[in-house]
């Protein structure tokens, strides 16, 4: 039977996916957005069905609905974007996950964070597994983010313990895919859209960092099947893609795809940008059964044509 979902950050690039998958799967779906990086263009085609819904809403202000499911997604998610306005950027994780929480507790929904793999700042331990506390900066131009979804986490956990409310938290790794913003500066909408236009390509240090690159279509349904996972698995969970990949490797593969006749420049690195990053996905494995299927190269096909289309 269809269940009434909410998602908060709905008109994003996650969340417009998980809006088209829930109602395939015969859900109600309520998408929540203040449009602050998401936009109507990534829900327009989901408009005219019967059992979508939008409201124009901030999240660090209280919501009444009634829900049996909330998806909390709300939150800028690129540097660019969270750096913009760090104060609103920490409002909106820790207010927004209060607000959501307190919804969830009055009308019994279950509840699911979407929290991200910056909790482990830049981590000593590779890869990196859940009970690892992380090592990240508190004063950092990055903490506004990386603080704020700590928070969200305490919160989740507080009100389980606190309120038996059933909470379940995924830390997603780097996710990309049709829909990323052309301009907030992650490095795969980067390097396609300077391929694409044939401009250098800017690679930040000397390139060696990694990076692990999950495909939308398989983040959505890790996320779903945590969503509906058993009721006493909270997680976290790490979600994402365990194939790691050099700066440099990764521009070589879109540089190929693209048939660009792109060059690398190389520019200095920013604080706190983390030299290491890919999960460690044994947990998911286990717990919902889930592994990527998408190969980067497909995904990246799917993304180039995406922004060609756009550019
Ligand atoms: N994409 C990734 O690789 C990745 C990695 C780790 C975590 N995440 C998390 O997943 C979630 C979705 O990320 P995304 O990549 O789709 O980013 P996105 O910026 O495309 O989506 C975030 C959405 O939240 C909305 N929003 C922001 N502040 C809001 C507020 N105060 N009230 C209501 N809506 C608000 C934005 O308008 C946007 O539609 C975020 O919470 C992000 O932290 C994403």
């Amino acid at each position: 039977m269809g269940l009434r979902v909410l998602v908060t950050g709905g008109a994003g690039f996650l969340g417009s996916h998980l809006c088209e998958k829930l109602l395939q799967q015969g859900h109600d779906v309520l998408c929540v957005d203040n449009y602050f990086t998401g936009s109507k263009d990534n829900i327009l085609h989901l408009l005219d069905h019967p059992r979508f819904e939008v409201i124009r809403h901030d999240v660090t202000f209280p919501l009444y609905v009634e829900v049996d499911r909330i998806y909390n997604l709300a939150c800028p998610a690129s540097p660019i974007h969270y750096q913009f306005d760090p104060v609103q950027t920490t409002k909106t994780s820790v207010h927004g996950a209060i607000n959501m929480l307190g919804l969830a507790k009055r009308v019994k929904a279950r509840i699911l964070q979407a929290s991200t793999s910056e909790v482990y700042g830049d981590p000593e331990v590779h890869p990196q597994t859940e009970d690892y506390w992380g090592r990240v900066n508190p004063i950092g131009i990055r903490s506004c983010y990386d603080e704020g979804k700590r928070c969200a986490e305490t919160l989740f956990f507080d009100y389980w313990r606190q309120h038996q409310l059933e909470i379940k938290v995924v830390r997603i790794f780097n996710t990309y895919g049709p829909r990323m913003h052309p301009n907030d500066g992650r490095v795969v909408s980067n390097f396609i859209v300077q391929a694409l236009k044939g401009q250098d390509i800017t690679i930040y240090g000397d390139g060696m960092q990694t990076r692990s690159f999950c495909y939308v279509n398989d983040l959505i349904d890790a996320m779903m099947r945590m969503m509906e996972s058993r009721v006493d698995f909270t997680g976290p969970v790490n979600i994402g893609n365990s194939g790691e990949y050099t700066m440099r490797q990764l521009a070589a593969v879109v540089i190929k795809l693209t048939g660009s006749k792109s060059q690398l420049i190389f520019k200095p690195i920013p604080q706190d940008d983390p030299k290491q990053r890919r999960p460690d996905i044994s947990l998911a494995k286990k717990e919902l059964n889930w592994s990527p299927t998408i190969p980067l190269e497909e995904g990246l096909n799917d993304t180039i044509q995406y922004f060609k289309d756009r550019i």
